[in-house]
């Protein structure tokens, strides 16, 4: 399913709710995507011709780590409080009498914060699930040795961020849930898509965009040790994930044509709004038995500082877009949406293609370890 259709009214409830309706099969063990794009070798085997994928590569080589043996398991966990930001209970405007959640007490919010840990955990070991496939489909695709090197390595990677992230669920949270339709629905597309650098814009810039600033902010409000640097070190692979992603947009978007580009802006659109949705957390409230639908309207129509979580979740993304030319080419379409959405503050952050150097946990621990 593609939905297609322009985007009159980005706070669409009818639409938001028909992509909800769109995961019905949540017992399912198996889901099958058409993936159309052909399998490309290349016979120039020149090894740095890209220097700074090259650089990347190397990189990536040395700074690997292992789920099950860097990370101290026997840490005990309570998961209700692990997300501290999340045990502090409904703010002001989730409170307020015409709130769908007025009546929640105490006992309701502190059962929230656990959910919506479980919820958050599930979804990121989805997407990583969906960062392995993708991966390992621009092995396949990309024409440039030093990029199916590289990608090579973030397979590995991202197997590592799903076992660590389910060993993490399955031994200290105890709940999970099926994948969210607007997350699934955008993982179909990228995957369907047969050009290759789309792979790279959906995952590479837009998914692991938003989990790199997602992932960074649990990281600074996490309470539990195991929790925070489980996140740093997966975030020190997530930052050379993006880096690939811009180093490797930067040069083919110079070749195309203005069609090609607004192409690949509305894409970018339709991926962010798709990540937006997600952040309703439809699944939990329905959980606890909070009606769907006037919840999704009430948090959509809630004043800015309601909405700065989900706002923040763009902090990777918009830099990175101005970056690679997105924002401004043609009349600037992109940065209109952006303005929709609330998210254009964020453009003049720092963007990803040299952060990973200063995101690298796992070199600084073993620096740290080896000089005493
Ligand atoms: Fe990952
Ligand atoms: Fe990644």
């Amino acid at each position: 399913m593609t939905v297609a259709e322009p985007f009159n009214d980005v706070n669409d409830v009818d639409r938001i709710m028909e992509i909800s309706a769109y995961n019905t099969d949540v017992t399912s063990l198996i889901h099958a995507v058409a993936d159309n794009s052909d399998a490309i070798f290349t016979w120039n085997y020149d090894k740095g011709e890209r220097a700074k994928l090259d650089k990347l590569y190397e990189k990536a080589k040395k700074s690997q780590w292992n789920a099950q043996t860097d990370l101290d398991w026997s840490i005990e966990v309570d998961p209700y409080t692990a997300l501290g930001v999340l045990a502090e209970g409904g703010t002001e405007y989730f409170q307020a009498p015409e709130a769908p959640t007025a009546k929640f007490g105490d006992a309701e919010w502190r059962e929230f914060a656990y959910q919506s840990f479980a919820w958050r955990m599930s979804q990121f070991i989805h997407g990583e699930q969906g960062a392995l496939l993708c991966t390992a489909k621009i092995v396949e695709t990309v024409p440039w040795i030093d990029a199916k090197y590289y990608a090579a390595t973030q397979v590995v990677d991202e197997a590592r961020h799903v076992e660590v992230f389910t060993k993490y669920q399955s031994e200290k949270i105890g709940t999970d849930y099926p994948v969210n339709p607007h997350l699934r629905l955008l993982l179909d597309d990228i995957i369907n898509d047969s050009r290759w650098d789309m792979t790279y814009l959906g995952m590479q810039i837009m998914v692991e965009g938003l989990a790199l600033a997602a992932f960074g902010f649990m990281q600074q409000f996490a309470d539990d040790p195991l929790l925070k640097k489980m996140l740093r070190y997966v975030m020190s692979d997530e930052a050379r994930h993006v880096a690939f992603g811009v180093l490797s947009l930067q040069e083919i978007y110079q070749d195309m044509t203005a069609a090609e580009i607004r192409e690949r802006q509305e894409f970018t659109f339709e991926a962010a709004l798709r990540m937006r949705d997600r952040f309703l957390q439809q699944e939990v409230w329905d959980r606890m038995g909070v009606p769907v639908r006037p919840t999704v309207e009430y948090i959509l129509n809630g004043p800015p500082e309601t909405k700065q979580f989900q706002a923040m979740l763009f902090s990777k993304i918009v830099p990175n877009c101005k970056k690679l030319g997105l924002l401004d080419a043609g009349d600037g379409w992109l940065r209109k949406r952006f303005e929709e959405i609330e998210v254009i503050q964020f453009e003049d952050w720092v963007d990803t293609g040299e952060e990973y150097e200063s995101l690298d946990a796992v070199a600084a621990d073993r620096e740290a370890a080896a000089a005493g």
